[in-house]
Formats: structure tokens, C-alpha cells, sequence
């Protein structure tokens, strides 16, 4: 395991701070994939990243929804669960395969083994991180348009987040989120991973 860098503090399963677990070979070539919670703002600091890399940005629910010809809230009203994640790992492992862009996943990709090994394997793996404290709010926010957040009471929605935290922290690096604006996010985590 790599030496976390000398300002980002150590890899800790309940932390949220910056922090290298292993840079993968060939940063320079791979796809650089954002997971992390639902309204973290995966989107945003990678338009950021497409931006100053010059790197196409591919976001995968657009990608199922143009893909699908249906919204993502429509696939799973009509479809269920299993045939979105079947949708969205068809996306991950066609742009995984590719170089240099930028990937933001859906929240719930990296918690299935095989697109997790996958982007492991394939890509370099940020997580943009924030404690539930920082979510809530605008997790809230988007329990209209999310179809994983509907009809959750909040504490519901705190043992999601809960849930998942260890799965987003497998990811190479992880960025701190709270305090930041997007660029900020994207500064930090371009000199994490070596590209800035
Ligand atoms: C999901 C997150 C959504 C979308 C789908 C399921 C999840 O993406 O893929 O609604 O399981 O967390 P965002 O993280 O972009 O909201």
C-alpha cells in the first residue's frame, strides 16, 4: 500500500479526509472514475476534471438513459433494481475499457462486486467523501428525483450511507468534500492521484 501523501492524513475506515490507499500504474492513460454518495456532486467535480484534463466526461445514468431510451426513475418503476444495475454495468464495462475520461457513476455501482473490480482494475477510483452530517441535507433534497431515496425515513437513509461508506472506501484515493468548492475538490484530487 502506498504511503498516504505527506498533508492528506491515514487511511482510516471511518474517515472521511484525503487519503491515498494505492495509486494504480499508468494514471496518466486510465479512465479516472468519481464514485460516492447520491448528491455529493460526482457531476460537477467532473466537469471540472474533463475541463482542465481535456478529458471526455461520461456521466453512466445519462449514458443508461440514452442507451435505454427510458429515465432512470422509469427503468426502475417499470423494470425494478436488477435491470438498471444489469443497464449500468453494460455502460461501466464498455467505458471502462476505454482511456483517458473522466467517469461519474451512479451511487450505487461501486457496491457491485464486479463493476467494482472492474473499475479497480481498469481505472483510477476516487471517492468524494463527506460524513452523513454534511449529506443529509441535500440528500433530501433529491428524494423526489432518486428513485433509491424514496419512501426512506431519514434514519433509513442514514443506514444506506452507513452501509455503503466501506464499499466507496475501497476506492484509490478519497477526497474530502466538505469546506470545498467543486474546483477545489478537483484540484485536491488531481494532485492526489498525480495528474495536476
Ligand atoms: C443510485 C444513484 C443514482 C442513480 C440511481 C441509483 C444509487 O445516481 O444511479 O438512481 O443506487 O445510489 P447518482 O449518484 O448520480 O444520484
Amino acid at each position: 500500500m502506498a504511503e498516504p501523501a505527506q498533508d492528506s492524513g491515514s487511511w482510516t475506515p471511518d474517515s472521511y479526509s484525503d487519503a491515498i490507499r494505492e495509486l494504480p500504474a499508468q494514471v496518466r492513460d486510465r479512465p479516472l472514475a468519481l464514485v460516492g454518495f447520491m448528491g455529493i456532486g460526482k457531476t460537477t467535480v467532473g466537469g471540472e476534471l474533463s475541463h482542465r484534463l481535456g478529458w471526455p466526461l461520461l456521466d453512466t445514468d445519462s449514458e443508461v438513459e440514452t442507451r435505454s431510451n427510458m429515465t432512470i426513475r422509469e427503468i426502475f418503476d417499470w423494470f425494478g433494481e436488477p435491470r438498471f444495475r444489469e443497464l449500468e454495468h453494460e455502460v461501466i464495462a464498455a467505458e471502462a475499457a476505454q482511456r483517458r475520461r473522466i467517469l461519474s457513476l451512479g451511487g450505487g455501482a461501486f457496491m457491485q462486486d464486479a463493476n467494482r473490480e472492474l473499475l479497480l482494475a481498469r481505472c483510477t477510483v476516487v471517492y468524494l467523501a463527506a460524513p452523513w452530517s454534511h449529506m443529509a441535507r441535500s440528500v433530501q433534497r433529491l428524494k423526489n428525483t432518486r428513485p433509491m431515496l424514496r419512501g426512506r425515513s431519514p434514519a433509513e437513509l442514514e443506514e444506506l450511507f452507513t452501509l455503503r461508506h466501506p464499499f466507496y472506501d475501497q476506492a484509490h484515493v478519497r477526497v474530502s468534500v466538505p469546506g470545498r468548492w467543486p474546483a477545489e475538490v478537483a484540484s485536491r484530487a488531481l494532485a492526489l492521484v498525480g495528474l495536476s
